[in-house]
């Protein structure tokens, strides 16, 4: 019988596996010209991004079949040497890791120093809470430390107001035009836009060379929630909702960019006892968010804002005000 295309690219992997060279994507066996473009188009650019990736998003991504990815999926972690590292390793990454300022020095301890790089925070809560007001202040305030820091904004519910960076940035006393010119912004018009740009951000990154120092998707679920209604449609959002945050912490932790993403909440009718609130997207979001931070409406037009999830830090509250100028302590 006629050896098949997959038989024959199956063989072919197991030979250089055998070898463990220090390989490119052309390297990897059954990769030809034609292939490596559409893996290159499916952002499968280097070894390692094969490596980290799973063989259903690369039978999507790029229209290799499953035994194929699989192959190659495996190829590339042979050859790269992954797995584990020792504790000082671990420490090092650590120590490149940034705290982006909110403004509040209160919720920057709640956090921990402030939003952190090379991870995803989420921060959720009912409308007119704060979220999009905490995000134009992450916007503005990275370029206190760094005048050169790029924020990229992924606006999708076009509340991203240029007036409001200025009057933020006359309190933060920068120069508002030239923080201007350091936020990128794309507005998205539905999910698989919001998608695509969010893969978008590592071109800025690696071809224009521009200094990210945190993404901000406002807001992460919206468009999500419009397009998929009912039951029989929860599982394929899920499903894309999954992928988007996985290319999103792709970013945060290849280039240690922060990640802030907003997300509302719905009534829990069925709830007698607690908080009768649910953010969207469900575990979804939430595994897939290293920080997870509830904003509400407090006493007197406060806002409060409370640390929910995180890894190494008390669950904590904090209360401020939101002023012209930007986050007021109380
Ligand atoms: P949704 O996107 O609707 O879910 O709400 P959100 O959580 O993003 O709310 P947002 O950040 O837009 O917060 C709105 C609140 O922030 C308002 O109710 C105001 O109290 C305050 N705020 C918004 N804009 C300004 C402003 O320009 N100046 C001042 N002082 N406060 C503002
Ligand atoms: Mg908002």
């Amino acid at each position: 019988m006629e050896e098949t295309m997959e038989e024959r690219v199956e063989e072919q992997v197991e030979e250089k596996i055998e070898e463990k060279p220090n390989v490119g994507i052309e390297d990897i066996p059954g990769v030809g010209a034609a292939t490596a473009e559409k893996l290159i188009a499916g952002g499968y650019d280097t070894v390692l991004s094969i490596a980290v990736s799973s063989p259903g998003e690369m039978t999507e991504a790029a229209g290799v079949t499953e035994t194929v990815a699989r192959k190659m999926i495996q190829f590339a972690r042979e050859s790269m040497n992954m797995g584990f590292e020792s504790g000082q390793d671990v420490m090092k990454r650590r120590e490149q890791v940034k705290k982006l300022s909110t403004g509040s020095e209160a919720f920057n301890t709640m956090l921990g120093g402030g939003v952190e790089t090379g991870c995803v925070t989420e921060c959720y809560g009912e409308f007119g809470s704060g979220k999009t007001q905490v995000a134009h202040l992450l916007a503005v305030n990275i370029q206190k430390e760094d005048p050169n820091a790029v924020a990229v904004y992924i606006d999708t519910e076009n509340t991203f107001r240029p007036e409001r960076i200025r009057e933020l940035s006359d309190g933060a006393g920068l120069d508002a035009d030239q923080v201007l010119g350091n936020i990128k912004v794309a507005r998205a018009y539905n999910s698989d836009h919001q998608m695509l740009l969010s893969e978008k951000v590592e071109d800025l990154i690696k071809k224009q060379g521009l200094n990210v120092k945190v993404v901000i998707v406002d807001s992460l679920t919206a468009h999500f929630r419009a397009e998929f209604i009912g039951r029989g449609t929860l599982a394929e959002r899920q499903q894309k909702l999954n992928r988007h945050m996985h290319t999103l912490m792709k970013v945060a932790s290849t280039y240690n960019v922060a990640v802030y993403v907003t997300n509302q909440v719905m009534a829990k009718p069925d709830t007698f006892f607690g908080d009768p609130t649910a953010s969207i997207g469900g575990h979804i979001v939430g595994h897939n968010s290293t920080f997870r931070i509830y904003l509400r409406k407090g006493r007197k037009g406060s806002r409060v804002a409370k640390l929910v999830d995180s890894p190494n830090l008390p669950e904590g509250e904090v209360n401020f005000m939101v002023t012209a100028a930007g986050l007021q302590d109380l």
